[in-house]
């Protein structure tokens, strides 16, 4: 189904105040968004409108029962200067996963790429052109129905925002095993992308940080040694030349990049397991010297290369050298600017704007 998007434009771009050499992380927005509501049962109103607060009901629903899912994604420019994007489809597909889980309605897929599509050719302009750099996608959703009471709620919006990053200079990571509090279990709603997994992890991460670690690696809610991913990455271990990542649980979330890597990884010949992976399995392997390198995978931070894991005052350590990590890192950073061919179809073109 071909959607009417509505585009109202901002008289004056504010893109020319932006020092695309110096751009500051998640604060620079772009002129535009893309909003739809949903009201009676359907989406209706697609529109892309200028970029401004939107007034919020104190009982807005999102704000008391936290029905709020967001997706993360990044467009390029290819290496004639065009707009691609990475797999939006696998975004609206998970979003709709989200969706479900916290009892929220799906939105249509095809409106969902269309309407990146529009907002990225029509913000072209904020595309940073350097190596690494990339026009950050936050497509959300939330209820914004005004009522005091536990159920679904009737009315949501789903909004695109649009934010540049620079290149992710990416110094080897620290991570803390938390044993103390847990992210998800099977059930739960770990792997959905829910707002409020994120909001229960802000103190667990806040304590890491203060320790003077990156980020949590999250283990099982169960028996608290089982390695789930870490704050906003999932994680891949070379052991004895094999690729071990964490199978899907029902907990963790499915990454893109996760998928994304599995398949560039079989396609270079590498075996990939999933299947699950305690920390002393890691622990053993380092003090071995069969723990060749491990990794965090996300679209924030394409690969992040692990340095050490603390875990109850001991301390797993990495090796220095991430060959495989910073090979699949250059492979995926290559295919997402056009510059070797993309095996696997995962770029979707962005037509420049309509005139
Ligand atoms: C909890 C969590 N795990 C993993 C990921 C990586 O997912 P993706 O590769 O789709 O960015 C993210 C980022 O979205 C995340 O927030």
């Amino acid at each position: 189904m071909k959607y009417e998007i509505k585009i109202s434009k901002v008289d004056k771009s504010r893109v020319d105040a932006l020092d695309f050499n110096n751009i500051p992380l998640g604060t620079t927005f772009t002129d535009h968004m893309f909003i739809c509501d949903f009201e009676n049962g359907q989406w209706v109103n697609p529109r892309i409108e200028p970029l401004a607060t939107i007034p919020t009901h104190p009982a807005a629903m999102a704000l008391h029962y936290g029905q709020a899912i967001f997706e993360g994604m990044k467009a390029t420019l290819d290496s004639e200067g065009n707009p691609r994007l990475f797999r939006p489809t696998k975004n609206a597909e998970r979003l709709n996963f989200s969706a479900d889980r916290m009892g929220m309605p799906d939105f249509p897929e095809t409106l969902f790429v269309e309407g990146l599509k529009q907002l990225v050719a029509l913000e072209k302009s904020w595309i940073p052109p350097q190596d690494g750099s990339a026009l950050y996608l936050r497509p959300f959703m939330y209820a914004d129905e005004p009522f005091i009471g536990m159920r679904a709620a009737t009315h949501y919006k789903f909004i695109i925002i649009a934010s540049p990053a620079g290149p992710f200079f990416s110094k080897r990571i620290k991570l803390w095993a938390e044993r103390k509090y847990i992210r998800a279990v099977a059930g739960g709603t770990g792997e959905a992308k829910a707002a409020g997994n994120y909001a229960a992890a802000i103190r667990p991460t806040e304590l890491a940080k203060a320790s003077g670690y990156d980020q949590v690696l999250w283990l099982d809610a169960v028996e608290h040694k089982y390695i789930q991913e870490v704050g906003t990455m999932n994680i891949f271990f070379k052991i004895a030349g094999k690729i071990i990542t964490p199978k899907r649980d029902g907990a963790i979330l499915d990454g893109i990049t996760r998928n994304s890597v599995i398949e560039l990884l079989k396609h270079k010949g590498f075996e990939v397991i999933e299947r699950s992976i305690s920390i002393d399995e890691v622990k053993e392997a380092s003090n071995n010297g069969t723990l060749e390198e491990a990794f965090g995978t996300g679209t924030a931070v394409g690969i992040a290369y692990i340095q050490e894991i603390g875990f109850d005052g001991d301390v797993i350590h990495v090796s220095n050298e991430s060959p495989v990590g910073l090979d699949i890192n250059n492979t995926l950073n290559e295919i997402k600017t056009g510059k070797i061919e993309d095996p696997f179809n995962w770029m979707v073109k962005v037509e420049n704007e309509r005139a």
